[in-house]
């Protein structure tokens, strides 16, 4: 059975106080409702070791991590830091990342190796733009994406990794992705790993939805056969409306 999970994209927002409440909001929630789906909060780096110490069910994600182990890369946060600061996943190749610091997927493909050689599980992000959308290049985007991206990772590896389909036009728009075009993409992706990999595999590989995914629409697009969870931006920053998300399963 693959996993369910529900991850809090936090972004750039919270400062560490109100980032330590919200964070302490989701694992009393999380404590309550015991361990079925598993519940991830991505906040800024400067939060990660202090919420660390006020959860224990929720798990941690790094909103990116630099490509280089060690060294003179200003302003980078190695995976190693990351691990030592309680983080177990790391969002890569989010839509925002891609366009405004210009991240493509081999400079993707490099941080993910070197996330997953260290021991960090890569949440990795795909997705088409309207304008690819509107003119039929979806599925080609997505497949660029996923097999560059994710290229030369063996069985192993890519079993640590969590794909994310977030459909650019859809993020941070209040405009979401109907489930049948969730579900339409998320058989594509799982297909895709299939030929990449194996049918096995691909059955166990964990898909979630972003892009607008909210209370209101939560419940429907999870009932997709395809859709395993959801990667949850503006409303992971309410704790009412993030656990509302996570029990929509
Ligand atoms: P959104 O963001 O839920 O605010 O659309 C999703 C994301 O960017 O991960």
């Amino acid at each position: 059975m693959r996993k369910k999970i529900v991850a809090g994209n936090w972004k750039m927002h919270t400062l560490l106080k109100e980032g330590m409440e919200l964070a302490e909001k989701v694992e009393r929630f999380s404590k309550e409702k015991g361990d079925d789906v598993i519940v991830v909060i991505a906040p800024p780096f400067t939060h990660l070791s202090k919420i660390r110490e006020v959860t224990d069910l929720v798990k941690l994600a790094a909103q990116n991590c630099s490509s280089e182990e060690s060294g003179a890369y200003t302003g980078e946060v190695s995976p190693d830091m990351l691990l030592s600061a309680g983080a177990e996943y790391v969002i890569l190749g989010h839509s925002e990342r891609r366009a405004y610091y210009h991240e493509d997927n081999h400079l993707l493909n490099k941080k993910i190796r070197l996330a997953l050689d260290k021991g960090l599980k890569p949440i990795y992000c795909c997705g088409e733009v309207l304008a690819e959308r509107e003119a039929g290049k979806l599925f080609e985007v997505v497949k660029d994406q996923l097999t560059v991206g994710l290229q030369g990772l063996n069985t192993a590896q890519f079993s640590q990794v969590i794909i994310a389909y977030e459909p650019v036009w859809a993020i941070g728009t209040g405009i979401t992705a109907t489930p049948a075009q969730a579900q339409e993409m998320h058989a594509f992706i799982r297909n895709l790993i299939a030929d990449m990999y194996d049918d096995r595999i691909a059955g166990e590989t964990t898909i979630l939805y972003g892009g607008s995914c909210k209370p209101s629409n939560a419940r429907e697009l999870f009932a997709n056969p395809d859709v395993d969870g959801g990667l949850i931006g503006g409303a992971s920053l309410k704790a009412e409306d993030f656990i509302q998300i996570v029990n929509a399963f």
